[in-house]
């Protein structure tokens, strides 16, 4: 079957990334090129803007994932795209590049959703592993070399949900178990950076300010999402609702965090904190980088400030675990994945990583590069769709709330 190469290709959101990956488990190159400068001054992404600079920089990208991979486009074997979900217009520039390249190459094309894509950017890194490990390859040769089941928790700026990963006759299935009613956590957190005046993403400046912070300074908590009874069995209508039946799921495994923003908005207001916070913003692009030492962040924020930032830091992380490890439990994982943007927080990995080792499940994260958006998660999750021969209609076209598997007990 060829070399296996597969050209993957990203543009759901604010990233144009190109990469070149063998076999679903060898990286050969990895290009990103973030539009963080573009959508600075609007503290977001601004859906016209992003697929204006995707239109920019999809030739580029492109090139030089092939360049660094040192292929050409006679090489590959496959061109996968991620069809959605993510912003409309900034999916179909990496679709219809995508299908010109495939058909102008006879190469066939491969849809991958991009959060399927996360999932396989923790099992990407997993594989590499493996084949580096010789211990690890004899004791897989002498069993069977089937992948194991795992527990994906899906943390970006545009989801949190909870799945049951599953490999399956050599492709991998799927079953929502929970995810968020209202905002995702990564939205949480650009939200309450913007408010508090600090730079975007969020995620990045909030993470590096919490370490600073007294965490149990403010006492910031989650509410049990109200339970189906309590509902009269309707689903809350929600803003992803008609992307996942709600009401299927388990309201253990369902998060919200629309309520700690308005916690915090209520705080700054409370303490007089929101001229402050407006003043910073001037400091904060002139500071370009988040601040290393105690010193370097209280140029930033006063003590309060830090101390708000690391409490709500310490809510979010508390509650995302309080919830993967019930689902853990309840389907009793023994693997734990987490992925997405916000993986890439200090805080999450080493609190994760501590309460794992506790209760004896394995918990995994992809590199900091392979957490937020990429195309070797999407050229990765495309491997097994290549082998089974699952190719895109001709009509493929973008769909930005693709749903990733079933909620209905069974996978998909
Ligand atoms: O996966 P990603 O690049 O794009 C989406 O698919 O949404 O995730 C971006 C999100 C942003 O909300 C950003 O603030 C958050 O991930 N993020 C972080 C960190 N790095 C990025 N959140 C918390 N801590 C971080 N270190
Ligand atoms: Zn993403």
């Amino acid at each position: 079957m060829d070399s296996g190469l597969i050209l993957g290709i990203e543009s759901s959101c604010d990233e144009t990334a190109a990469a070149v990956v063998e076999r679903g488990s060898r990286t050969l190159s990895s290009v990103v090129a973030s539009q963080i400068a573009t959508h600075l001054r609007y503290g977001g992404v601004v859906p016209e803007l992003a697929s204006r600079e995707h239109l920019r920089n999809i030739v580029p990208v492109v090139r030089a994932a092939l360049a660094e991979a040192g292929v050409s486009l006679g090489d590959l074997d496959a061109v996968a795209v991620t069809s959605g979900p993510g912003l409309a217009g900034a999916l179909l520039v990496g679709i219809t590049y995508a299908k010109a390249l495939a058909f102008a190459q006879s190469l066939p094309l491969i849809a991958v959703n991009h959060l399927e894509g996360h999932i396989h950017a923790v099992l990407l890194q997993e594989r590499q592993r493996r084949m580096k490990d010789p211990e690890d390859q004899v004791l897989r040769s002498a069993h069977d070399s089937e992948e194991e089941s795992a527990l994906a928790l899906v943390v970006s700026g545009g989801h949190t949900h909870l799945y049951l990963a599953q490999p399956t006759e050599g492709t991998w299935r799927y079953r929502l178990i929970g995810r968020t009613l209202d905002d995702a956590a990564g939205e949480a957190y650009d939200k309450v950076a913007k408010l508090l005046g600090l730079g975007y993403p969020g995620g990045p400046w909030i993470d590096a300010l919490a370490r600073f912070g007294d965490p149990h300074a403010v006492p910031f908590t989650f509410a049990q999402v109200k339970s189906k009874a309590h509902l009269g069995g309707k689903a809350p209508r929600t803003k992803g609702a008609k992307t996942a039946p709600i009401s299927e799921l388990d309201p253990h495994f369902l998060f919200s965090f629309s309520g700690i923003k308005t916690a915090v908005l209520r705080y700054v207001e409370l303490h007089g904190l929101r001229e402050e916070a407006a003043a910073r913003v001037p400091r904060m692009l002139a500071a370009g980088r988040t601040p290393k030492t105690k010193e370097e962040a209280l140029d930033l924020c006063p003590q309060g400030t830090l101390d708000l930032i690391a409490s709500f830091q310490r809510a979010v992380v508390g509650d995302l675990m309080k919830k993967t490890f019930g689902a853990a439990e309840a389907f009793e994982a023994e693997q734990i994945l987490i992925t997405g943007g916000v993986a890439a927080n200090r805080e999450l990995r080493e609190r994760f990583t501590g309460e794992a080792a506790r209760r004896g499940v394995r918990v995994a994260f992809p590199a900091l590069a392979l957490s937020t958006d990429n195309a070797a998660m999407i050229a990765a999750a495309a491997w097994p769709r290549f082998v089974a021969g699952e190719f895109a209609p001709v009509d493929l076209t973008a769909d930005p709330s693709l749903v990733l598997g079933s909620a209905v007990n069974q996978f998909a």
